[in-house]
């Protein structure tokens, strides 16, 4: 069993994602993470019982007794969200899936309203928060951050773990747990996610959220992965390097038509300026054929769907949204229950209530 308190951080921050893996889990050898920082830590098995778990936890919810059941799963324990930068369904998703499992929640959600601003270092601000929670569900924009105060946090006297709700431009593990978990229930009569072509658009350079599902999509069989986007903002090489590693079938084109028609699902993202390193950068890139609409509604197949991590600008035109295939919506409900799995594993209650009698 390895852990994160006999290693040191610059040894173990040189381990590839794979290598981190072990790092964290819990203890309990069920192969549940920990701390949750990257896609990495999740393969089809895990993911099956995730998405299991949700099922089961929205079934319960359905009744009174069932969710007062749930709620007293985690009575008594706290959780901090601590995100420094915008976010508003993955703050309030893991905010009502705490409060599903009856964690109470506290938040700081700018930097600028904690000790940051008198100088508090990021290390201090982290273990200052640990003192009075059981769990930091974090944001921030910084790449590996969350991961530095995991190892902080497993080698103080506190240790409590930490979940990853966006890092940077880097992961975004919850996010892509969500996906996965709406991919399989709008595939779930339908033969599942092997052998199914998804492809990307948008902002595939700076999307975590592309990321993060990519590499979860290689947990399944003979899934292909579209990359479709303008040439400046096309997905990074470390993304296509672990396609090619684990032999999955991908191509990278500018035809959003094409690949409309040739998908079971489109993952349309915004593009993300806020990253520009001077203002107006991105608003010069044209990204005209980079729009869903009644046009390629109109070429998608009759059990394909359309999903956006959101929030959209103009990239899914609204007289798209109340057809059958839009699935944004429901991906972020999905995410509430997605995310209440993965805590109620953390701590430890995965199976108790896969078991329960609700
Ligand atoms: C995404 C993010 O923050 O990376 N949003 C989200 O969490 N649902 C995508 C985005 O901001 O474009």
């Amino acid at each position: 069993m390895a852990r994160l308190n006999e290693i040191g951080w610059e040894e173990f921050s040189k381990l590839d994602l794979e290598a981190k893996r072990p790092y964290l889990e819990r203890e309990e050898g069920d192969g549940m993470p920990y701390h949750t920082l990257f896609a990495q830590q999740f393969d089809r098995r895990l993911l099956e019982r995730l998405c299991a778990l949700a099922n089961r936890i929205r079934f319960i919810n359905k009744s009174k007794e069932g969710a007062l059941y749930l709620k007293n799963i985690l009575a008594g324990r706290r959780a901090m969200l601590y995100f420094s930068q915008p976010s508003s369904r993955t703050f309030l998703s893991h905010q009502n899936a705490c409060q599903i499992l009856g964690l109470n929640t506290c938040s700081v959600r700018d930097a600028a309203t904690s000790s940051e601003a008198k100088g508090e270092s990021k290390t201090d601000t982290v273990r200052t928060f640990s003192s009075y929670v059981d769990l930091i569900i974090m944001r921030c924009p910084e790449k590996g951050l969350a991961e530095q105060m995991a190892w902080e946090l497993s080698n103080s006297e506190r240790p409590i773990p930490i979940l990853n709700a966006g890092s940077g431009k880097d992961q975004h593990p919850t996010q892509a747990l969500l996906d996965i978990y709406t991919l399989l229930r709008s595939f779930e009569t339908k033969g599942g996610i092997d052998g199914r072509t998804v492809a990307f658009c948008g902002d595939l350079m700076r999307g975590r959220t592309v990321r993060s599902l990519s590499y979860l999509l290689t947990n399944f069989s003979d899934v292909k992965q579209i990359f479709v986007a303008p040439k400046e903002l096309q997905v990074p090489d470390d993304v296509i390097a672990i396609l090619e590693s684990k032999g999955v079938r991908y191509e990278v084109h500018d035809d959003l038509r094409e690949a409309v028609k040739a998908s079971d699902a489109v993952y349309m993202t915004r593009i993300q300026d806020e990253w520009d390193a001077s203002k107006g950068e991105s608003a010069k890139i044209d990204t005209s054929r980079f729009k869903f609409g009644a046009e390629e509604l109109a070429l998608l197949g009759p059990d394909a769907i359309i999903m956006h991590p959101l929030p959209r600008r103009d990239e899914i035109a609204t007289c798209c949204d109340h057809d059958p295939r839009a699935m944004y919506w429901r991906q972020m409900r999905n995410g509430m229950w997605i995310r209440a799995a993965l805590i109620a594993s953390v701590f430890g209650f995965e199976k108790s209530v896969m078991g329960c009698g609700y």
